[in-house]
């Protein structure tokens, strides 16, 4: 049932303050202003390292969460595409832990990865959305994201749910460590709870980005760029529009950009900057102004004080609330689905069953 919604994929963009308020409900003790975890089967206290692996939308849901893991609990993370985790043989030791996160719990690639690190003698964290799926079953320690069931072939909810749920558990590590103070948690608690409130902000741009799809729908090529914690959430804007409109789009970290993409640069490329008002956003500007310079149109996801400071070319800028960094992956991927939304829904594409994708991948 779409409800008033024209594709499931709308209706699970816009169920998302819903859904995540479920999600941090059961990891958090909303009173105490604490992470509520299951009982883990390893000490997070004496984890030396995490590997993190999915594929698609999950692996930059996993992107993401390295971030958070390095900063709140000090512990190494290095994050890995599922296909090539599993035949990489890397060397894993029962010291460390494996994290895999799928929406079906079915892919292929993603419980080959999961038997691979039990094989190694690791503990592994699995995040899914399908609790009687294969694995959620073998793992040993099952985080669900409490999504409710996913329709559209593209991923929204489940990402933010895996977010939401990968930020608790990155959370509760730095607590074990010794890294985050009890004060932390609290304030760290208390920004997950307003996120409910900032996406339904961030669902309020969607007339804006509709009519700023009608120039993305003309456009061959797009490039998304992000920085951070923000990066991953470049490649997943890439990724959606992608999936839905058929448009080809690449996100690259905004270091990267005069490593090679600046080439594309002309008044034809569109580039969605990502890019909220924080500790590197300086950085962000100077790529703006190379984009700038040679002609291109940015679309500036951004807040009110980003959009203050930047003065370049053609900007557009699709402005949401000031918010701690830690939830700006989570709020900012509203405008990032609605982009790919729209553009899709202009270009009249089967938005909810694209073509040649299915929605679970069970074979390789
Ligand atoms: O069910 P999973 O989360 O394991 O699926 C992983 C990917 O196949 C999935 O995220 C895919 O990339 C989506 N179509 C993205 O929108």
């Amino acid at each position: 049932d779409k409800g008033n919604h024209r594709h499931f994929m709308a209706k699970e963009i816009y169920e998302q303050p819903e859904v995540i308020s479920h999600t941090f409900g059961h990891y958090l003790d909303l009173a105490a202003e604490t992470v509520t975890l299951p009982e883990l089967p390893f000490d997070p206290k004496t984890v030396t390292n995490i590997s993190i692996t999915a594929c698609g939308t999950a692996l930059y849901a996993g992107a993401v969460a390295e971030y958070w893991f390095e900063r709140f609990g000090r512990v190494p993370v290095s994050t890995d595409i599922a296909s090539e985790f599993r035949y990489r043989e890397t060397p894993l030791t029962p010291d460390g832990i494996t994290i895999v996160i799928s929406q079906s719990g079915e892919t292929a690639d993603t419980l080959a990865s999961l038997r691979y690190a039990k094989e190694c003698g690791q503990k592994v964290v699995a995040v899914v959305n399908v609790p009687t799926s294969t694995i959620a079953r073998e793992a040993d320690v099952v985080l669900p994201i409490l999504a409710g069931p996913e329709i559209g072939v593209a991923s929204t909810k489940a990402f933010t749910c895996q977010l939401a749920t990968l930020a608790c558990l990155a959370v509760a590590f730095g607590r074990a460590k010794g890294v985050l103070e009890e004060a932390d948690e609290h304030k760290l608690v208390r920004a997950f709870m307003e996120v409910p409130r900032l996406m339904t902000e961030a669902l309020k741009l969607s007339p804006e980005i509709e009519v700023l799809a009608r120039t993305l729908a003309k456009a061959r090529d797009v490039l998304y760029l992000g920085r951070g914690s923000n990066y991953p959430l470049a490649l997943e804007g890439a990724l959606k529009l992608k999936e839905i409109s058929y448009i080809h789009a690449e996100g690259y970290a905004g270091g990267e950009l005069k490593h090679g993409p600046i080439a594309l640069i002309d008044e034809k490329m569109p580039v969605v900057v990502i890019a909220p008002h924080d500790r590197i956003f300086d950085k962000t500007v100077s790529n703006m102004e190379e984009v700038a310079a040679r002609g291109g149109r940015i679309i500036l996801v951004t807040d009110p004080l980003g959009a203050a400071a930047v003065d370049v070319g053609a900007v557009q800028k699709l402005i949401l609330p000031e918010m701690p960094s830690t939830v700006c992956p989570m709020v900012y991927s509203i405008p990032v689905q609605l982009i790919a939304y729209h553009t899709a829904v202009i270009m009249g594409t089967d938005v909810d069953q694209p073509r040649n994708l299915a929605k679970s991948v069970t074979v390789e």
